[in-house]
């Protein structure tokens, strides 16, 4: 069964330049609401249904592993009422936030056996079922979002890819999303070249790609669930983790690992999935839904940014140490070279390898 990809259009992006750090120009207010039921995003939706996105006949759980302030949250709940409307209260999303309904690598297999409907992924998890989406997790294989964007954009290039999984684990990846620029943290020091981070144990997500590349890069890995890295930060099992600002300062890692370090090591994606089985019993409304999602994942991309500029601010703030300019970013790129040698190893991931390759040429870093 092939189901179809979305065209995600990058219009909200196009002004965005990829800084070290994930800093951006906004100050808009784009990640600060509850993401509630609000009468105004009905109105958005252009309706006055009797319903909302969590009462319509059918609700789908959606799962999310951060807060409700999150951009893709507040997409997933606006979707939800613009679902309801659209199908006069046929269909309604209720998104729970904050690992609610389990760790990515969990929910995924509930996603698959049909007891959650949808959910946000992060990228380097889909490497356990289908180790071809390696490509786009690797280190250093975007140059600008525009160039991710782009290639996010080529439905008809990512449509195998996106559906490889239904036939064997019925699960369809509605579309990819923009989710930061991701950059080493730790407790100990600020990191400005790999032998800084020599004996640092470093979280990172479950995946062997991760793990080898936080080893290349001269640290220890460690892969775990997104919920239990504040713990462990906080009693030194980890003396740091890599992510975007937006995790680093909405889940506190800032209070208990304060060295934020530009190594800019990752743009990697962030897929919003569903139960193929459940897309399919939609009927007319499919595509409808799918029009929607299109929009959403646009909306959250576009939040996104901004949200991590804030992120950024609100960290400084607390007192959290950015190091941006001092680090060494060619002796990390070079470190992890052979990472993307031994990763692009059959035609499939040649072909997306090469699709990235053309973005970069398009839109170069700035
Ligand atoms: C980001 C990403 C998530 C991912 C998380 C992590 O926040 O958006 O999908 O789960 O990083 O590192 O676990």
């Amino acid at each position: 069964m092939k189901r179809t990809v979305l065209t995600v259009a990058a219009a909200g992006l196009a002004a965005i330049s990829l800084a070290a750090c994930g800093g951006g120009g906004g100050n808009g207010d784009g990640g600060s609401t509850d993401g509630g039921d609000s009468s105004s995003t009905e109105e958005a939706a252009g309706g006055n249904a009797d319903c909302t996105g969590t009462t319509a006949d059918k609700v789908f759980k959606l799962a999310f592993n951060q807060t409700e302030q999150h951009p893709q949250y507040v997409a997933a709940v606006e979707l939800g009422n613009k679902l309801a409307e659209a199908t006069d209260c046929r269909y309604g999303i209720q998104a729970y936030a904050n690992e609610q309904l389990g760790s990515q690598a969990d929910v995924v297999n509930d996603i698959s056996a049909g007891a959650v409907e949808m959910m946000y992924i992060g990228g380097p998890v889909m490497e356990g079922f289908n180790p071809d989406f390696i490509v786009f997790n690797l280190p250093y294989m975007f140059d600008s979002i525009e160039a991710q964007q782009e290639v996010f954009e080529n439905t008809e290039a990512l449509a195998e890819l996106f559906s490889s999984l239904e036939d064997t684990k019925n699960i369809t990846v509605l579309g990819a999303l923009h989710s930061g620029v991701r950059n080493v943290y730790n407790s100990v020091r600020p990191i400005t070249k790999p032998a800084d981070l020599d004996g640092l144990k470093i979280r990172v997500q479950q995946s062997d790609s991760q793990v080898k590349m936080i080893e290349l890069m001269g640290g220890v890995a460690s892969p775990m669930g997104q919920g239990e890295v504040y713990g462990a930060l906080q009693t030194g099992v980890l003396d740091g983790a890599e992510n975007n600002p937006t995790v680093y300062n909405a889940l506190k890692h800032d209070e208990v690992a304060g060295y934020y370090s530009g190594t800019a090591h990752l743009l990697i994606p962030d897929y919003l999935l569903i139960n193929t089985e459940v897309l399919a019993s939609m009927g007319d409304d499919e595509q409808v839904f799918l029009d929607l999602v299109s929009e959403a994942i646009l909306d959250a991309n576009t939040g996104f940014i901004e949200f991590a500029a804030e992120s950024q601010a609100a960290s400084e703030e607390a007192g959290a140490v950015f190091n941006t300019d001092d680090v060494d970013v060619a002796a990390f790129k070079e470190a992890v070279q052979p990472l993307i040698d031994e990763s692009i190893n059959n035609p499939v991931r040649e072909s997306l390898y090469e699709l990235v390759q053309q973005a970069n040429e398009a839109h170069p870093a700035k």
